[in-house]
Formats: C-alpha cells, structure tokens, sequence
C-alpha cells in the first residue's frame, strides 16, 4: 500500500520518540521513502543516528547546515511529501502547530506541507487533558489534519491514563488504511447539509436548534479527502470548511435550505442530509421588532417543507440518499420508518440517551441502517471518526 508514498516522519521530544525507529522500519520495509525531521528536543531521546541508518537518508535537525551558510529547505518538503505524520508531539509542538510559531525545522515543515497530515499526540495524562491541550487538538483537527489519537495506559511518569502515543504498529496500519481510502470517492459529487436552521420570529430573534453542524462537516471533509467533489450546504454555524475540494452555501432557514439542496442534489452522486432542519416556521415573520406587554403572546407555526421527503421522490435510480434520524424513543423501529418513508438507501441514527454523543459533542455514537434492514451500530467516537465509518459503509454500495 505505502510503496513509493514520499513519507515525512516529524518526531519531537516526548520519550514515546523511542518507538519511533520501528515505524520508520516499518515504513521503509513496506517501500516507502522517508524522510526524518526532528526537533532538537527529541535528540535527546533517541540519536539522529539510528534514525538516519534505518530511513537511508540524513535526518534533519536544524534549519539550517553547520558551518556552511546553507539552510535546510523546509519548503522543497513540503512539496516532496505524499504524507507527514508527526509522531511523537508534545502539547508545546500542539501549541506550536496551532499557533504557527516556526521556531525549529519540524515546525517550517509543517507549515510547508501540501498532503495529509498526522498527528499523533502523546503526553502525560494532566498534560493531555487539559483544557489547553484539548482546544489545541480541536483546531489542528479543524484545520483538516488527522489526529491519531493516544491511548490509555501506562505513562512515563508511573501514572495511568490517557496520553500514550498509539504503538507504531497502528499509526503505520492508519497511514496504510488512508492511502487505500484515497480517491475512493474520485469524481463522485456528493452533496452534505449541516447544522441548524433558523426560523425568524422578527429581525432580531428565531426559532433555531442546538446543532452545531460538527457531524455535517466532518461528513463533507472526509468525502473531500476520499476525492469527492462537495457541495456543503450549511445553516448558522461557527465551524469552517478549509479543504479545497469543498464548496460551501450558507443558508439561514429552512426555506432557503429547501431551495438549495433542491437546485444541488439533481446532480450529486451521493446527498446526505446531516443537518437539523426545523420542522415548522412562522406563518408572517414581523418585519419590526416586537415589543413585549404584559397579555400572553402565542405564535403560529406552520409546517417547513421536508427537504429529504421531496429529494427521496425525486431521486434518481443510482443516486445514492442517505438520512439523519435524531430519536429519543422507539429509536430502531422510528429510524427505520423513516428510511422506508422517505425513500432513503441509508438511515443514521443518533441517540441523545448515549453519553458524549449527539449535539455540540465532538464525539457521536450511531447506527447505520440500510434500505435492506441491515445494521450496523458503531462505537463512541470522534465525529471525524463516525463520519468515515459511515463513508466506509456508503462506500460499499453497489451503484458506487
Ligand atoms: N429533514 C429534512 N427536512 C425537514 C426536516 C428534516 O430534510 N424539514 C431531514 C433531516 O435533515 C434528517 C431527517 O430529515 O436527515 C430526519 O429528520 P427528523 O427531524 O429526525 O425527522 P422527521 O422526518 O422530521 O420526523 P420527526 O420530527 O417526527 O421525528
């Protein structure tokens, strides 16, 4: 799978550098050129030396070349590279990554790079779930970078906990997996809405919901990363989409998701509808604020128009239609109605009863179910994790 890939290896100075030789062995026996870059930090936990016998090639330690007023091209890797994994990473290179600050060479290589990036974090477990640490991990993943994330066990202080770098074995089986992934969804447009709609009430208030569109955009990051070319249209949220391959549409309220998602979805490939749409709006938004008075006030809400009923009917043969179902009871037997109802290849349940899953969380727990009754129910996971397990399942598909 990895011969030929051009591979960087980042190690920076977390004891956990002492495995990394296996990696690079690994790597180097499945036929891949690696390069080892190297912060002056994590010399002092393993020797330039090993690492440069095991890769074939110098290893870089400093930006620029001893005595010779040359300097390391930082920028010629960046180019060079198929792949970076940064393994170890302390929480100062997080902070470093975040931040931009490129005050040694595995910093300027990061910012160099043009291809996928790793990160694997490890620390101890104070360090790693601190606030700080965990806000780091967050916007790396959001910049687009892959986080490969520590396990639990023994640390090297004698404490136990979160914060132990994944073994080599399973960072070189994660690169491996990714580049089999590549270009699965090469050509294919996929259509992916996310987060909330808002229903005005009056110019300053509205009718809206607690999503925040974090499923939604994994969703469409990971299909961008297979190959797809992606259309997100997205309701109110905070969250940006960064990678090139995706187009993005801001919508406000239901209405206006109705009208894009049916001008878009004819020509997608694959439409999953991620987003949490309000289910009623206002009969006549007021044009003026409201004043408040003392006497009860009711609204009337009408019925929105439900977007993935009217995409399920109109819904060519080989196109491929994949629904959100959020329930708090009967979860199964609903999700599945549902699907049967609105004409669906795919269901995704969500359930709010699981701890860390569901809105505003960065981690989810679903079912997948399928037009056949198949099921297929995943573990507590990141989001950007769930969102490729459901491409994996999609990707099966017999029109794909
Ligand atoms: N959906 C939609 N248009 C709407 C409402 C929902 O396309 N006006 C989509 C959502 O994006 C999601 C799926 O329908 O993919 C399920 O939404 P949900 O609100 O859970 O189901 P409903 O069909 O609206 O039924 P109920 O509210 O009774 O559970």
């Amino acid at each position: 799978m990895l011969k030929g890939k051009k591979i960087v290896v980042g190690i920076t100075g977390s004891i956990a550098a002492y495995k990394i030789p296996f990696l690079v062995r690994l790597l180097i026996k499945a036929g891949a050129e690696v390069r080892v870059i190297m912060t002056p930090m994590a010399t002092e936990f393993v020797t330039p030396l090993t690492l440069a016998t095991l890769s074939q090639r110098a290893v870089i330690t400093d930006p620029f070349k001893e005595n010779s007023g040359e300097w390391n091209n930082h920028v010629e890797l960046g180019t060079w590279a198929d792949l970076m994994v940064f393994a170890p990473v302390t929480a100062n290179t997080l902070g470093k990554m975040v931040n931009g600050i490129a005050d040694n060479f595995v910093i300027t290589a990061y910012l160099s790079a043009r291809c996928p990036v790793f990160i694997a974090p490890a620390m101890d477990l104070d360090m790693y779930s601190h606030p700080s640490t965990q806000n780091n991990i967050g916007i790396l993943q959001s910049y687009g970078n892959y986080i490969i994330e520590p396990q639990v066990g023994e640390l090297a202080s004698g404490l136990s906990g979160p914060g132990r770098m994944e073994e080599p074995e399973n960072i070189f089986n994660i690169l491996c997996d990714h580049v089999a992934k590549q270009g699965a969804l090469d050509k294919k447009k996929v259509l992916v809405t996310a987060g909330p709609t808002y229903e005005n009430i009056d110019p300053v208030r509205f009718i809206g919901n607690y999503s925040t569109g974090k499923m939604g955009f994994s969703l469409a990051l990971e299909a961008a990363r297979r190959g797809a070319e992606v259309t997100l249209i997205a309701g109110p949220s905070t969250l940006e989409a960064t990678h090139p391959k995706i187009k993005r549409i801001n919508v406000i309220s239901a209405g206006e998701m109705y009208d894009a998602c049916v001008q878009k979805a004819s020509h997608a490939d694959i439409v999953i509808m991620a987003a949490a749409v309000a289910d009623y709006t206002f009969a006549g938004p007021s044009a003026t604020k409201l004043k408040k008075s003392q006497a009860p006030v009711s609204l009337e809400l009408i019925p929105t128009k439900d977007i993935l009923l009217e995409l399920g009917s109109t819904k060519r043969k080989e196109q491929i239609l994949v629904g959100f179902a959020l329930e708090t009871d009967h979860e199964l037997e609903n999700a599945k109605q549902k699907l049967k109802r609105k004409n669906l290849d795919y269901i995704v349940l969500n359930s709010l009863q699981e701890p860390g899953a569901g809105f505003g969380h960065s981690t989810n727990k679903v079912t997948v179910i399928d037009a056949s009754g198949a099921i297929d129910s995943g573990n507590l996971k990141t989001k950007q994790e769930v969102a490729a397990d459901i491409l994996d399942i999609i990707g099966k598909h017999r029109t794909l």
